[in-house]
């Protein structure tokens, strides 16, 4: 018997009808070639100024740049009022789509900016001034939007903290920050249950001993019971319905800072990643235009992120709403009530361009096919992918089964820092290699450079690759403009590897392909990628020796074919918890990691060992507990204090 070997294609070149409708064409490449500095004045152009800016980059006081220089806009008028102005009040902004099926709720541009006009009203009241931090610590209900361009209308930043994070987390970003005021809600659905958030913020405010919070915000979404402090805690509906629905939005500085969005580090202490106007909003506005291919007009786009990460900030908040665009946002999980509910969702809307985590494409993967199938998707014309590496097999299984093996694929490689999208194939022009980004983004640069920053050849797409580390060669509009509070710690970590060249560093492994297109590969360094989120080896560390029994912990990323990564650690316990079995203290440090950082970083696995692998210096040496985690033959022992202690290791696996 012949064995029969159907070919699957390697690229995949865009559809021709696609590409003649495109917003984006093979010219933008060139013309941003041509002259970087007028591309991105170009782009900047399609926002409102109230002043011009004079000067498109200052990159003289580098890495701190300024972008637009003497330009002066306001943010929340460029994604609400101005489409107003222009006509478009109608048009739908929000379709809400609660967890519980049944409640929705579809919000027009004149509704939103009403809603935000009379919130940005309501919050002047409560004593909030341009400067001033506000947390906002939400489930995705329309209220979180209204407040992110509440506080941007006010020059306010926010820190929207993910209310999946704990009441600890939420107590270190509010005390880094110092914030003046919480927004969060009573409660919030998690699968059909009502689940207090409010009694979270007031635990995290209770550990503070001096807190700079005034006054707790709260939106009522569930009706349960809420703990109360009379004076410091306000109902949303006690003050913004009673505040005018009309607000003259300031204009502020292009580097008047937008938001603040916490990111893990390598080291325990999570960084407050700064972001401001001007720029931030340029290149949020221009990648959700061409990478996504909004027609303003027709298009129904849904992102399916959260607005705790910074792809909530970017494509569901700021550049969606900057283009007048009309988008799904949805309160709850993909599995409430059924597996069915994102088929449900983009049958109901026609969803015409969906833009989602590979982590949760392997979900749908593994559900089967014949639940997407079971939905009519023919509105689809465009899919997204953002997070992490998309394995080559998720990624056809994405078009095939939702795209009907015809919509293109964008890949979309940014982080927290970039504040937008970097490297991705524009649709309708980029033929692609599934698994692969593709190239940078017309007016971004990036290389890949081995340790003396010479730029590497190509690889063979099989064989040997070479590898090497992604760097950002040139200054971007919505770059970072630093730490919070922290300047040393922003150069250290991104311009320090590359000092001598001044380039930005991002942390990720990657590998040119055969014609020159980008691979990456992931994090290089103690950073893990879970579900696309990111959570360092430090903060899970610190939470496990947080706890009484634990005298030293180490952890690693081990390679997981759900979530990507996983977490895998490994703990020293002190003498007096010998009395506790080893299965019951495992739990309860699983517990433990869950409440002190999030469920998201509870570890897959931990082992009870009696010894670290540790270098003379007394490094942990996670290279090789990473061979453990992944059950590989260990890599050179040579550096190890005791080279037996694996022997130990193994045998408590
Ligand atoms: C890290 C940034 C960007 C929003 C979500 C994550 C990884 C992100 C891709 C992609 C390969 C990717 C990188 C990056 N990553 N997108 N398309 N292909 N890797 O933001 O939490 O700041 O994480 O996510 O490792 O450095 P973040």
């Amino acid at each position: 018997m012949t064995e029969t070997h159907t070919e699957v294609p390697t690229l995949y070149p865009p559809p021709a009808e696609f590409a003649a409708n495109a917003n984006a064409t093979e010219e933008l490449y060139a013309e941003a070639e041509a002259d970087r500095l007028a591309f991105w004045a170009e782009q900047a152009n399609r926002l409102a100024w109230q002043t011009p800016f004079s000067e498109v980059l200052d990159w003289s006081d580098r890495p701190f740049a300024k972008w637009f220089v003497g330009g002066k806009l306001n943010v929340a008028y460029n994604c609400v009022d101005r489409h107003v102005e222009a006509g478009n009040g109608d048009r739908v902004a929000i379709h809400w789509e609660g967890e519980p099926v049944g409640d929705a709720r579809t919000i027009t541009y004149a509704e939103l900016k009403d809603e935000v006009c009379r919130a940005a009203n309501a919050l002047t009241q409560l004593g909030l001034v341009a400067g001033d931090r506000v947390a906002i610590y939400m489930p995705m209900v329309p209220e979180a939007i209204v407040a992110m361009l509440a506080c941007a209308r006010l020059g306010v930043m926010h820190s929207v903290v993910f209310a999946g994070f704990s009441a600890s987390a939420l107590r270190a970003r509010v005390e880094d920050a110092a914030a003046k005021m919480v927004i969060t809600t009573d409660g919030q659905y998690r699968r059909g249950q009502a689940v207090s958030l409010k009694a979270g913020v007031d635990d995290a405010l209770a550990g503070l001993d001096d807190s700079p919070v005034e006054h707790v915000v709260v939106v009522r979404r569930t009706s349960i019971d809420v703990p109360w402090t009379e004076g410091r805690d306000v109902w949303w509906d006690q003050v913004v319905p009673a505040a005018p629905a009309e607000h003259t939005p300031e204009a502020f500085d292009s580097e008047h800072p937008l938001f603040l969005l916490y990111t893990s580090g390598t080291t325990g202490k999570p960084k407050g990643i700064m972001h401001t106007s001007g720029g931030y909003l340029t290149q949020a506005s221009y990648t959700h235009h061409y990478v996504f291919d909004l027609k303003p007009e027709s298009d129904v786009y849904w992102c399916t992120a959260d607005i705790g990460w910074v792809t909530g900030h970017t494509y569901i908040v700021y550049g969606p709403l900057s283009n007048g665009a009309t988008q799904v946002v949805y309160e709850g999980t993909p599995a409430s009530p059924t597996e069915h509910r994102h088929f449900e969702v983009i049958e109901k809307y026609g969803v015409s361009i969906y833009y989602t985590a590979p982590t949760l494409v392997r979900t749908f993967m593994k559900w089967g096919r014949e639940i997407a199938f079971a939905h009519d998707l023919s509105s689809l014309r465009l899919l997204g992918s953002v997070g992490e590496p998309i394995n080559p097999e998720a990624w056809r299984w994405y078009r095939l089964v939702f795209g009907n093996d015809r919509t293109p694929i964008v890949d979309t490689w940014w982080q927290t820092e970039t504040g937008a999208a970097m490297i991705s194939p524009l649709p309708g022009v980029t033929s692609c290699k599934p698994g692969s980004a593709m190239r940078p983004l017309p007016g971004i640069s990036a290389k890949i450079v081995d340790d003396d920053g010479n730029e590497l050849a190509p690889s063979p797409d099989h064989g040997e690759h070479v590898t090497g580390y992604l760097v950002l060669d040139k200054p971007w509009p919505s770059m970072l403009r630093g730490i919070w509070g922290d300047p040393e710690r922003f150069t250290e970590t991104y311009w320090s590897r590359f000092a001598e060249q001044g380039w930005y560093f991002a942390g990720d492994g990657a590998r040119y392909g055969s014609d020159g297109e980008i691979w990456v590969l992931g994090r290089i360094d103690d950073v893990m990628n879970i579900s696309g989120h990111r959570i360092s080896t430090a903060e899970v560390e610190s939470a496990l020796v947080g706890h009484s029994g634990v005298a030293e912990a180490a952890v690693v990323g081990a390679s997981d074919d759900h979530t990507g990564q996983a977490i895998c650690a490994f703990v020293i316990l002190k003498a007096h918890h010998a009395d506790m079995s080893h299965e019951q203290m495992v739990d309860e440090l699983r517990a433990e990691v869950s409440r002190e950082i999030s469920p998201i970083a509870k570890p897959r696995e931990i082992h009870v060992v009696p010894e670290l692998p540790k270098t003379r210096s007394g490094k942990i040496m996670r290279r090789l507990l990473r061979d453990v985690a992944e059950g590989r033959e260990l890599g050179d022992t040579s550096t190890l204090v005791d080279p037996g202690v694996f022997e130990a290791i193994r045998a408590s696996k």
